[in-house]
C-alpha cells in the first residue's frame, strides 16, 4: 500500500532517515521499532507529508505521494495521529470527534450560505457517527468531558476516534502506548485490532512494548541510524543478531561493514 524509497531527510548536519526503503502491505499492522534517535518519527514524518525529504519516493499503490501536504493525504485517506492541541482541550470528547470532517471538508464554508439545510443534515448525520466512534471505543463516560481533562490513555483512544470520522485507509500512530496503563492499553490494542479486520485499516505503528507490538504487529520493521536493518515477524526479530546488537547500544554496522562481514 505504501512504498518507500530510498528515502533520506537531514536536519543541518544530522541524517534522521539516511536512505531508508520499505513497504506497508495493505491490511497489515506493521510495527516500526529501533532505539531512541532511529528515525523512526522524522520517518513518519515525511511519509505523513510533515515534512519534504531531501530525496526519496512515497508511494501510495501506484501513486506518488511524495511532499504531499497533510491535508491532501487526509483526503486520500493517509492519517496520521496527533496528540490533541491545546485549543481542542477545551473541547468535549464529542465536539473534538465532530471537528474532524469540517477540517477535510474545505469548500463547506460556502454551504454555510447557500445549502444551510443540508449543513443542519451533515452535523446531525456527523453526531449520530461520533456517537458510533464514542461507543466503539468505550467512551461513552466520557463523552461530554473536556479533552483536556482526560488520562494520557484516553486521549489516545480519542485521537484513534478522529481517524474514524472520516475514511482512513492507512493511520500511522507514533507510541499509541506510552504512558498508558495497563487496562487502557488493552482497550487501545482491541480497538486496533477491530478497526483492521472489521474496517479493513491498514497500521502502521512506532512502539517501544514488544509485548504490546507481539500482540498486534506483523510484520515487525526494525530501524537504526536512519535506515532499516531488519525485518521480519516479532519471533523473527527479537532472534536477529544485528537487531539485538542495536539495542544492547554496541553500535549498528555501516552497510558496508555488514556487507563486508
Ligand atoms: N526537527 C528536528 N530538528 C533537528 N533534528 C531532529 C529533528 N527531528 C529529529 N531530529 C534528529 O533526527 C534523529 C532521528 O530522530 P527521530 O526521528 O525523532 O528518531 P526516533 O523517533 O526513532 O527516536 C535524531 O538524531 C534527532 O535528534
Ligand atoms: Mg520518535
Amino acid at each position: 500500500m505504501i512504498t518507500v524509497k530510498n528515502l533520506i531527510k537531514t536536519f543541518g548536519g544530522i541524517k534522521a532517515v539516511n536512505g531508508a526503503s520499505l513497504t506497508i502491505e495493505e491490511g497489515s499492522i506493521t510495527g516500526l521499532i529501533g532505539p531512541n534517535g532511529a528515525g523512526k518519527t522524522t520517518l513518519f514524518n515525511v511519509i505523513a507529508g510533515v515534512y519534504a525529504p531531501d530525496s526519496g519516493q512515497v508511494m501510495l499503490g501506484d501513486k506518488d505521494i511524495t511532499g504531499l501536504p497533510p491535508h491532501e493525504l487526509f483526503h486520500r485517506g493517509v492519517l496520521r495521529t496527533f496528540q490533541i492541541a491545546h485549543e481542542f482541550g477545551s473541547l468535549t470528547v464529542h465536539d473534538n470527534l465532530m471537528m474532524v470532517p469540517a477540517q477535510q471538508a474545505g469548500e463547506q464554508l460556502l454551504n454555510v450560505w447557500f445549502r444551510p439545510k443540508k449543513i443542519r443534515e451533515d452535523e446531525i448525520n456527523i453526531a449520530r457517527k461520533a456517537d458510533e466512534v464514542i461507543d466503539f471505543l468505550q467512551l461513552s463516560g466520557v463523552r461530554n468531558e473536556y479533552a483536556g481533562n482526560l488520562s494520557g490513555g484516553q486521549k489516545k483512544l480519542l485521537e484513534l476516534g478522529r481517524t474514524m470520522m472520516v475514511d482512513a485507509r492507512i493511520v500511522f500512530l507514533d507510541e499509541v502506548g506510552a504512558g498508558v496503563n495497563r487496562t487502557l492499553l488493552k482497550t487501545i490494542g482491541d480497538a486496533i485490532l477491530r478497526l483492521n479486520k472489521e474496517r479493513g485499516y491498514t497500521f502502521c505503528m512506532i512502539e517501544h512494548d514488544m509485548d504490546f507490538i507481539g500482540r498486534l504487529c506483523d510484520p515487525v520493521i526494525v530501524m537504526a541510524e536512519g535506515d532499516v536493518l531488519a525485518s521480519g515477524t516479532v519471533e523473527q526479530i527479537k532472534t536477529n543478531p544485528q537487531v539485538i546488537e542495536a539495542y544492547l547500544g554496541t553500535g549498528v554496522k555501516s552497510k558496508k561493514e555488514r556487507a563486508a562481514t
